[in-house]
C-alpha cells in the first residue's frame, strides 16, 4: 500500500475540523431547546431592546439577567395618574419631590464636604389599604423623570429559581447603567419581610444580596439609586431593611379636610345636582379609604345611568334604540350615595384607625 500523501493528510484535518465544528453546533442547539426559558430569555431581549430604544440607548450592552430587570422599565407615558389626582396628601407630596425627586435630578444641591446632605437610598411609603400608596409611587414615576424600575418579586424568582442572586444584582447593575433611577418595589412586606428560620435558603441569600448591593448605594453619595417601598405591613418588614429607609412616610386614613380634597378630586368632571352638599357626604364618610370613596362614588353614579336606562327598556329587559345625541341623564344626587334602605354606603373596609397624619413618621 502506498504511504499517505500529505494532501490525504491535509483532507483528513479539514474533514475533521469539520466535523467538530458541526458537533459543537448541534450540542449547543440541544442544550439551547432542552433551555425550559428559551422563550422567556428572547421575550425579555426583545422587550429589552424595545426599552432600550425607547431610552435612546440601543448600544448599550446587557447580560441576559439585566435583559429580563430592564422589562420592568415604566415610562412617564404608560402612567395615567399625576399628583393633582391624588387627593389630600399636598404635604407629603411636596416631601417625596425633597426627598426623592430633587436628589436624583439635582445632585448638585445635595452634595457637602461634610456627607451631612448625603441623601437617603431607601423611602417607605406605609399605611392601611387603598390610601394612595400605590397611586402615589406611580404618579412620581410619571413626574419624577428619573428611570422608574417596577421590581416585582415575581420576575426574581419566578421559574428563574437558582438564579435569582444574578438577577438580584442585576436590578442594581441595570439602575447604575440609568441611572438617576428609582427601584420601585411595591408590597415590599413580601419580598423583605422578617427573616425566618423557615425561609427557602435561596430566598435568605437574595435578601442578604439585595441588602448588600443596596448598602452599595448609600456609602457612595454620587450614586442617584433610591429604592421606593410600599407596605401595608410595616411592621412585618425586616428591621434591618427599616434601617436602610430612613425616610418614611405614614399614609394613614383620610382626615376630614383630605377626604373633602379627595370627593372634590373624583367628583369634578362629574354631573351633580344644584344643591349637592359634599361637606355633608364628607361627614357622613369618616373612616372611609380613598379606595372606599372611589367605590362609594362609582356606585353613586351608577344609579341615574340605571335609571335611565331602566326607563329605556322593553318588557323584556332589551335597550330601546337610544340616539347617542338625545341622551339625558339627570345630574347626580347625594342621595345616590345611599342604598335603598338609606343607609350610608358601608366602607370595605373595616379596621378603623385615627385619622389621616400627614406628617412623616417613624415607626415603631
Ligand atoms: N388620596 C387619594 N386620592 C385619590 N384617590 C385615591 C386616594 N387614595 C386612594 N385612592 C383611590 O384608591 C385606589 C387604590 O389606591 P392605592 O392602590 O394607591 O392604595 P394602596 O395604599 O396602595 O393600598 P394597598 O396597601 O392595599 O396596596 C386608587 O387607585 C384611587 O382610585
Ligand atoms: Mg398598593
Amino acid at each position: 500500500m502506498p504511504p499517505p500523501t500529505a494532501k490525504k493528510y491535509a483532507f483528513d484535518v479539514v474533514v475533521f475540523a469539520i466535523s467538530q465544528v458541526a458537533l459543537y453546533y448541534a450540542v449547543k442547539y440541544v442544550l439551547s431547546s432542552l433551555d425550559p426559558m428559551k422563550d422567556k430569555k428572547k421575550e425579555a431581549k426583545a422587550k429589552s431592546e424595545q426599552v432600550l430604544g425607547k431610552l435612546g440607548r440601543k448600544n448599550m450592552k446587557l447580560n441576559e439577567y439585566e435583559e429580563v430587570i430592564l422589562s420592568e422599565v415604566i415610562f412617564p407615558e404608560e402612567i395615567s395618574i399625576n399628583f393633582k389626582q391624588i387627593g389630600g396628601l399636598d404635604p407629603i407630596i411636596q416631601s417625596l419631590r425633597e426627598s426623592v425627586i430633587y436628589p436624583l435630578t439635582y445632585p448638585h444641591l445635595f452634595t457637602s464636604p461634610s456627607g451631612l446632605l448625603g441623601v437617603s437610598k431607601g423611602v417607605l411609603l406605609h399605611g392601611p389599604p387603598g390610601c394612595g400608596k400605590t397611586m402615589l409611587a406611580k404618579a412620581l414615576a410619571r413626574e419624577s423623570g428619573a428611570t422608574f424600575i417596577n421590581l416585582h418579586v415575581s420576575t426574581l424568582t419566578d421559574k428563574w429559581f437558582g438564579e435569582s442572586n444574578k438577577l438580584v444584582s442585576a436590578v442594581f447593575s441595570v439602575a447604575k447603567k440609568l441611572e438617576p433611577c428609582i427601584i420601585f418595589i411595591d408590597e415590599i412586606d413580601a419580598f423583605l419581610r422578617e427573616r425566618r428560620s423557615s425561609d427557602h435558603e435561596v430566598t435568605g441569600m437574595m435578601k442578604a444580596e439585595f441588602m448588600s448591593l443596596w448598602d452599595g448605594l448609600t456609602t457612595d453619595d454620587s450614586v442617584r439609586i433610591i429604592v421606593l417601598g410600599a407596605t401595608n405591613r410595616p411592621n412585618d418588614i425586616d428591621y434591618a431593611i427599616l434601617r436602610r429607609m430612613p425616610k418614611r412616610f405614614a399614609i394613614s386614613l383620610p382626615n376630614e379636610e383630605q377626604r373633602k380634597n379627595i370627593l372634590d378630586i373624583m367628583l369634578q368632571d362629574q354631573h351633580l345636582e344644584n344643591n349637592f352638599d359634599i361637606d355633608k357626604l364628607v361627614a357622613k364618610t369618616a373612616n372611609f379609604s380613598g379606595s372606599d370613596l372611589k367605590e362609594a362614588c362609582r356606585n353613586a353614579a351608577m344609579i341615574p345611568i340605571r335609571e335611565y336606562m331602566r326607563s329605556h327598556s322593553t318588557s323584556d329587559g332589551d335597550l330601546t334604540d337610544i340616539d347617542p345625541d338625545k341622551v339625558n341623564i339627570r345630574p347626580m344626587r347625594f342621595s345616590d350615595f345611599f342604598v335603598p334602605e338609606g343607609s350610608v354606603l358601608q366602607s370595605t373596609k373595616n379596621t378603623v384607625t385615627s385619622p389621616g397624619e400627614v406628617e412623616q413618621e417613624q415607626l415603631d
